[in-house]
């Protein structure tokens, strides 16, 4: 069986680092899932040295795709490796509603993997249309996000597959877990026709949007995916440990 993976997007939350403490004191990993936490930049380090453990890894939410030089604002994946992180978002839909377009995603992605980092590559539709026009957009987004990207370096890729619309809302309004698993098919077909049949079947796909106790299990267990992208749940540790548990007995 392939790793259970939880990442946790923190987003501009908490406001300090103290608050970052107290959230990360408030749940325990639990053994046979690797729980991600990806904090502000800025808080990164500190919480990575009081908190790695073998089932609590880190991630940044975005990095610059250059490595140095006159690049104010910038940092590199490097950078942030230095500081312990072991995976990094690129492509998130937040961070695509401020301009980010597909070319410059594939750039950081590049970048992640060459700084040794773990992308985990955000792709996602606007909105359902009945067409079938979201597939195509799907398609597009993964197409574009991966050129460039060998055999090899996909071993290092994961996918989280955020249906925008799905983003910041209840558990009831999230997408349910068989169409959850459809998409999945269609994600793990589409790499298998650029890659190879297998690479479908062993690359690891996340689904997030409004992720919460209540359907966690559900979507792992019958969405043929991997693990959970959680944002607003990650932010309260007694919820963010049932969904946590609910993986766990997957
Ligand atoms: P949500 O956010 O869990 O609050 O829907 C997910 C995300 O934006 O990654």
């Amino acid at each position: 069986m392939k790793k259970r993976l939880i990442v946790g997007n923190w987003k501009l939350h908490p406001k300090s680092l103290k608050e970052g403490e107290r959230l990360l004191s408030g749940f325990s990993a639990v053994r046979g899932v690797e729980t991600i936490i990806c904090p502000p930049t800025v808080f990164l380090g500190e919480l990575r040295s009081r908190f790695k453990g073998k089932t609590l890894s880190f991630g940044a939410q975005d990095l610059f795709w250059e490595f140095s030089g006159s690049y104010t604002g910038g940092v590199s994946s490097e950078m942030l490796k230095d500081r312990g992180a072991k995976y990094v978002l690129v492509g998130h839909s937040e961070r695509r509603a401020l301009g980010e377009v597909n070319d410059i995603v594939n750039k950081k992605l590049l970048a992640a993997l060459k700084g040794g980092l773990v992308p985990i590559l955000c792709v996602g539709e606007p909105a359902r249309d009945l067409e079938g026009g979201y597939l195509e957009f799907l398609q597009n987004q993964l197409t574009a996000c991966l050129k460039g990207v060998s055999r090899k370096m996909l071993v290092d890729v994961v996918i989280a597959y955020e249906p925008v619309w799905a983003i910041g809302q209840s558990f009831e309004k999230a997408m349910r877990p068989e169409e959850v698993h459809e998409t999945s098919l269609f994600i793990r077909k589409i790499i298998s026709d650029t890659y190879r049949r297998e690479d479908g079947h062993s690359i690891s796909i996340l689904y997030g949007g409004s992720v919460e106790g209540e359907n966690a299990g559900a979507i792992v267990s019958e969405g043929n995916v991997e693990g959970v992208l959680v944002g607003h749940q990650s932010l309260k540790p007694k919820e963010f440990a049932k969904i946590i548990e609910a993986i766990a007995k997957v």
